[in-house]
C-alpha cells in the first residue's frame, strides 16, 4: 500500500434489505478482515443497517469473541439486525445524511461497508455521493447480497446460490412425495422474487436429477393464467402427476400481480409483500380440473436455510466481503464488489469492482433467451449458469441435534 492511500479511522458495517444464508458470511469477511487492520481502529456494526447510524446504536465488534464471530459462516439472517429504511436524494433532502455525518464524525468512521441488495447499494451510493460533496474522506464500499440474484453486473449475487440449492432440493423431495399414492396429483411450488425469476428458474436444477418440475413460470415474461391451466391439463393428462414452480412476482400483461394476497401493504420502499400465489394457482387447478391439488409457498424457508447452504455460496460471501475491505484499504471507494466467472472449464470467479452508481437501482433478470418459447419452463443454458453456484456439501457446527448459530454480545459503543 502507497503511503498516500494510508487512511487510518473506524469502520462501519451495516445490514440491510431481506436475510440470507449467507449474509452474515459477508459480514465475517468484513469484521475478520477490518478487525486484522492496522489502519482500522475499530469495527462497529450498526444495529439494522443505516437505521443504526441515524439512531447511534452501533456495537463494538472487538468485543464479541472470535469464535462466536465464525460461527457466523453458518449463521443464516442478518446477525446485526437489517431495516428497509428509504433514503432521500441528498440534493433534495440532506437532513438524514447531515445526521449520518454527524455519526461518522463522533467515531471518526473513515470506512463505511453497507450489506444488500438494490435498494442497499441505492443508499450506499448516496451516501457516497453526500460524503464526497462535503469534502469528508471516507471509503464506502457495497458488499453485495440478495437471494433475489437481481443486482446489476454481477455474475451472481451471494445468497442467490444457497437459496437455489434449497429450492431444488425441497423440488426433489416434494417430487417423490407427491408420486406415493396411485392418485394423481398437481402441486404448485410457490418460490420468491418479486421482479427477477431466478430463483424459480433454479427449480429446474432439480429436473436434472431426474426430480424436477413440469412447468416453470417466471416474472420476466407476462402470465396468462388459460396457458396455465392448459398446461397444467397437457402434463396432467399425460402423467397424472403435475410439478408447478412459480414465481411470486408473475403478472399479467397489464402488470397486475396474479398473487392476491398483499398480505400487509409496503415495505419501506413501496415494494408490496407478494405471497399467497400458490393457494390461488392451487384454487384455479381445483376448479378447472377437479383433482387434488397442493400449494406451497416456500416464503422464509427458502432464504435462511443454512442447513442446506451451498459451500461455493459461503465461501464467495465471506470473500467479497473481505475483498471490500482489503480494496478500500487500497484506496478505492463508491464501488460494489462482484464477481466475474469463467464457466469455458470447470468454474472459476474472480471478485472486481463496479461503480455504485451503475449498480443502485438497476435489476437485473434472467435473460429471454434462457426462457422456452413456451413460457413454461428455462433452457440448458440457465443449468449451465447455475450448476456450478450450488456446489459444495458443508459440515454445519451442531449442538444437541440442532445447528449452533452465533450468539453476538452486541455491545454498544
Ligand atoms: O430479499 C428479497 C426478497 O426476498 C424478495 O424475494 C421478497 O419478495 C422480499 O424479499 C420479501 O421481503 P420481506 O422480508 O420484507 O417480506
Amino acid at each position: 500500500m502507497t503511503n498516500e492511500n494510508i487512511l487510518i479511522g473506524s469502520a462501519i458495517i451495516g445490514q440491510s434489505g431481506g436475510p440470507s444464508s449467507v449474509i452474515n458470511a459477508s459480514a465475517y469477511g468484513v469484521i475478520k478482515t477490518a478487525l486484522e487492520s492496522e489502519y482500522i481502529t475499530n469495527v462497529y456494526g450498526a444495529n439494522h443497517g443505516i437505521k443504526g447510524v441515524l439512531d447511534d446504536r452501533l456495537m463494538d465488534m472487538s468485543k464479541e469473541d472470535p469464535a462466536e464471530l465464525e460461527l457466523l459462516l453458518h449463521t443464516p439472517s442478518s446477525a446485526l439486525g437489517s431495516c428497509r429504511y428509504k433514503i432521500a436524494e441528498p440534493e433534495k433532502d440532506d437532513t438524514d445524511f447531515k445526521r449520518i455525518l454527524e455519526i461518522f464524525k463522533k467515531y471518526n468512521v473513515r470506512y463505511f461497508f453497507y450489506n444488500g441488495g438494490n435498494d442497499s447499494m441505492d443508499t450506499c451510493n448516496k451516501i457516497n455521493r453526500y460524503l464526497k460533496s462535503v469534502g469528508y474522506e471516507c471509503r464506502v464500499f457495497g458488499v453485495p447480497k440478495t437471494i433475489d440474484n437481481d443486482l446489476f453486473g454481477t455474475d451472481h449475487c451471494p445468497g442467490f446460490a444457497s437459496a437455489a440449492k434449497y429450492i431444488a432440493t425441497s423440488v426433489m423431495e416434494v417430487s417423490r412425495d407427491s408420486q406415493v399414492y396411485n392418485t394423481g396429483m398437481v402441486t404448485i411450488i410457490e418460490c420468491m422474487g418479486r421482479h427477477a425469476g431466478w430463483l424459480t428458474a433454479a427449480a429446474a436444477l432439480a429436473g436434472e436429477k431426474g426430480d424436477g418440475p413440469d412447468l416453470i413460470y417466471l416474472p420476466e415474461v407476462d402470465f396468462v393464467m388459460e396457458d396455465f391451466v392448459r398446461d397444467v391439463k397437457r402434463v396432467y393428462n399425460e402423467k397424472h402427476n403435475c410439478i408447478v414452480a412459480v414465481s411470486e412476482g408473475v403478472h399479467y400483461a397489464d402488470g397486475r400481480f396474479v398473487s392476491e394476497a398483499k398480505t400487509s401493504g409496503t415495505d419501506g420502499f413501496g415494494h408490496a409483500q407478494l405471497g399467497g400465489l400458490a393457494a390461488r394457482l392451487a384454487a384455479v387447478v381445483k376448479e378447472e380440473l377437479g383433482v387434488k391439488v397442493r400449494g406451497i409457498e416456500l416464503s422464509l424457508l427458502q432464504r435462511c436455510a443454512a442447513h442446506c447452504a451451498s459451500a461455493t455460496d459461503i465461501e464467495e460471501s465471506f470473500n467479497s466481503g473481505k475483498t471490500a475491505v482489503e480494496s478500500a484499504l487500497a484506496g478505492e471507494s463508491g464501488k460494489m464488489v462482484g464477481f466475474r466467472c469463467d464457466r469455458t472449464d470447470g468454474y472459476r470467479c474472480e471478485y472486481v469492482l463496479f461503480d455504485l452508481e451503475k449498480v443502485a437501482n438497476f435489476e437485473q433478470k434472467v435473460p429471454l433467451e434462457w426462457i422456452t418459447e413456451d413460457h413454461a419452463h428455462v433452457t440448458d443454458d440457465f443449468i449451465r449458469y447455475c450448476a456450478p453456484l450450488i456446489r459444495g456439501d458443508l459440515v454445519v457446527p451442531m449442538e444437541d441435534g440442532l445447528p449452533r448459530f452465533a450468539k453476538l454480545k452486541k455491545v454498544f459503543a
